[in-house]
């Protein structure tokens, strides 16, 4: 190694470990916010905001990650006067703030004005461009509504501009013409600025065609001892005691007195640059720039959040799992049988009718695997291929918003994933399927495992805990609940400490006393009423998390398919 090597060595690393948790970054000019703290930043009083709602497990958010970071560090030039934030939609504590903001989709940006308070009116200005230079400018003419951009009248003077911030030492006068006043003036004025000015917007109110003042104010931002301020009446020359004159720039110092730059041009890049070299002159720098930040890697961000979810909310159940175990079954697992007939075709056309009537997939999704389970219906056997071609026709096109594993992460390959959403799936199955048959879905259980599992091994053990417990003992969905859910630690029992095992995730007899107290009477043995009642809440529809979704709640179509013709009879 040579001796150069190690201070750059050094600054990776701090960059690796400071913020690798994040996809942006107070580093990057931009402040995360949450549920709490969202509507507290909107109302701060003096600043303009921009929003990102984004959810990071969205690929279009996803994809805006590199373009919003260049934006936000671009914008850090304008933070006197702009805030830049980000909430994340896809975490389950924000899903109510995303919904009452109306965030149809992710990544969305809107800008805020100063104090702002929510009205149902008013949900923020929607910036619906990509482009960073688009979003500037939008930006800008945003922001030139804050009293920052106020016109200077004659009766104003610059004693506050002074006292107001202790850092501010040159006050800088720029003359910008509103045309409802001054169309006869047009030759003298700001013709490179004019073309972006809606004259709409010029009237007494709103003063503002031309934009040079404007963009004159926003590059001299980054300068703390200098405000510029705009005026649109001849008059206030006379306050300087002057005559008007073109090109004019007047900057005004602590000491009241009075020094004139006259730029090359009448556009607000020589003004800029006239103000600029003045500053040089008098050696004042614009603030430090950003330290440079290494780009965050987004799949390593995830896993952190994920796992960071985990440990806040240890028994909670993802959508996202139960997602991809039925993507799973019906893409990989179920595709892979070559041939389908008599107990196995029962079992295939039990499984489908199952997750399309109990399924937490969007409603969507519900209509398609009907569409597959009445063309299973019709079989009296089925190649392999054969049901590629009718899940292809069925349910080819749709799209499983749970792209990743959340619950069943694992820390290292090879372990967790598909096998653990496999449980957790049925658990869900025969919490929510109701209106079954008792039994009913224990049979697709078995039957599963024994035709399509590819597991022997799995099969025997489920075999040896069907003669402890005969199913035929089963006589209602509340046993049924628990039958599957004693199966587990049975099998559990017989795993735990082998080498499939997470050492994150322990296989225990399940649930931990620490997480069911209730569940163990003194004599450490099962109070079932108790685990029942844990196991109904825990896997219950309504109480899944939307962590880990693409789309998240606020801005999906989660309408039900309603059940009640349901015929429990060929199950
Ligand atoms: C019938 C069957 C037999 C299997 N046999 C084998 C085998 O022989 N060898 C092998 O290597 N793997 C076997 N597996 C897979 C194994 O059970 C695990 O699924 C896999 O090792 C992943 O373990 P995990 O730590 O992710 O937790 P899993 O056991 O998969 O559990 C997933 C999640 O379910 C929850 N949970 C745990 N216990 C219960 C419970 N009792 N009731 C409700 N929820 C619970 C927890 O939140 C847990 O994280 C079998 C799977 C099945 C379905
Ligand atoms: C971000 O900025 C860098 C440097 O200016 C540029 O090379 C890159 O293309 C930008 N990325 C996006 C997505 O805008
Ligand atoms: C949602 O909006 C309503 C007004 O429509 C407001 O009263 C309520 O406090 C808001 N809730 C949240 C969580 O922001
Ligand atoms: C300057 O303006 C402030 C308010 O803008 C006012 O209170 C003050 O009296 C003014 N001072 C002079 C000397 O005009
Ligand atoms: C992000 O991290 C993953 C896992 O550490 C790695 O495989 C991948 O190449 C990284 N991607 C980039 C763009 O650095
Ligand atoms: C949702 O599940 C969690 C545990 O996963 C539990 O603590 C909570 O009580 C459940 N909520 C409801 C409304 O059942
Ligand atoms: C899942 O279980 C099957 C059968 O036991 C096994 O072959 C496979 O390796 C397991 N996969 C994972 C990711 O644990
Ligand atoms: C099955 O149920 C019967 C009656 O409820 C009971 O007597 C028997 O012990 C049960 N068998 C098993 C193996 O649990
Ligand atoms: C457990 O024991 C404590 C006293 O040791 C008693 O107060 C409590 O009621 C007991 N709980 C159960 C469920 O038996």
């Amino acid at each position: 190694m040579t001796p150069n090597s190690t201070p750059l060595l050094l600054c990776i690393l701090i960059f690796s470990t400071g913020h690798s948790e994040l996809l942006f970054n107070p580093d990057d000019n931009v402040q995360l916010l949450d549920f709490a703290s969202f509507e507290y930043a909107l109302s701060e009083p003096t600043s303009g905001k921009l929003v990102q709602f984004f959810n990071a497990f969205c690929e279009d958010s996803q994809q805006f990650v590199p373009a919003f970071r260049n934006v936000s560090r671009k914008l850090y030039k304008w933070r006197r006067v702009l805030k830049v934030h980000v909430l994340d939609c896809g975490k389950d504590e924000n899903d109510k703030i995303c919904g009452n903001y109306s965030i149809r989709k992710t990544p969305t940006l809107r800008y805020f004005p100063p104090s702002y308070k929510r009205v149902p009116e008013d949900l923020g200005i929607e910036i619906t461009n990509r482009n960073p230079k688009e979003i500037e400018s939008k930006l800008a003419l945003n922001l030139q509504k804050l009293n920052y951009f106020k016109m200077f009248k004659p009766q104003d003077n610059v004693t506050h501009i002074f006292q107001n911030d202790e850092h501010v030492e040159y006050v800088v006068f720029v003359y910008q013409m509103c045309l409802n006043h001054f169309l006869p003036h047009l030759e003298t004025g700001n013709s490179m600025e004019e073309k972006y000015a809606s004259q709409g917007d010029c009237d007494e109110d709103n003063p503002i065609v031309s934009v040079i003042g404007r963009n004159t104010l926003l590059d001299l931002l980054p300068y703390k001892e200098v405000v510029v301020r705009i005026f649109d009446n001849h008059d206030i020359y006379n306050k300087f005691g002057i005559s008007p004159v073109p090109n004019l720039l007047v900057v005004v110092n602590k000491a009241r007195k009075l020094l004139f730059l006259t730029p090359e041009m009448d556009n607000s890049k020589a003004y800029v640059a006239a103000i600029k070299q003045f500053l040089i002159f008098v050696d004042r720098k614009p603030q430090q720039p950003l330290p440079k930040t290494a780009a965050a890697n987004i799949s390593e961000v995830l896993r952190y959040q994920i796992f960071e979810q985990l440990e806040q909310h240890p028994t909670r159940i993802y959508r996202a799992d139960l997602e991809r175990a039925i993507n799973h079954i019906l893409n990989v697992e179920l595709s892979r049988a070559s041939h389908f007939v008599g107990t196995k075709l029962v079992v295939l056309r039990n499984f489908v009718k199952l997750i399309y009537n109990s399924s937490p997939l969007k409603a969507e999704a519900q209509d398609k695997l009907a569409g597959l389970y009445y063309s299973l219906r019709a079989k009296k056997q089925l190649s392999g291929v054969g049901f590629k071609d009718l899940l292809l026709k069925s349910v080819k096109d749709y799209v499983f918003d749970g792209k990743q594993f959340i619950g069943c992460i694992a820390t290292r390959p090879l372990l967790r994933g598909f096998n653990c959403s496999l449980w957790m799936l049925f658990h869900y199955l025969s919490v929510e399927s109701k209106e079954l048959k008792a039994r009913s879905l224990l049979l697709v259980f078995l039957g599963y495992v024994r035709f399509f599992m590819n597991c022997r091994e799995c099969d025997m053990k489920l075999g040896e805990f069907k003669k402890l417990r005969p199913i035929g003992n089963v006589s209602n969905n509340d046993e049924q609940i628990l039958w599957l859910w004693e199966a587990h630690n049975y099998v559990n029992k017989l795993l735990a400490g082998d080498a499939t095992e997470d050492p994150k995730f322990p296989k225990i007899q399940f649930p931990s006393e620490l997480h069911c107290p209730n569940c163990r009477n003194n004599q450490s043995e099962w109070r079932t009423d108790e685990v029942l009642k844990y196991l109904k809440a825990m896997y219950a529809l309504k109480n899944l998390s939307w962590f880990g979704m693409s789309a998240s709640k606020s801005y999906s179509d989660i309408k039900r398919h309603v059940t009640t013709t349901y015929a429990t009879s060929t199950l």
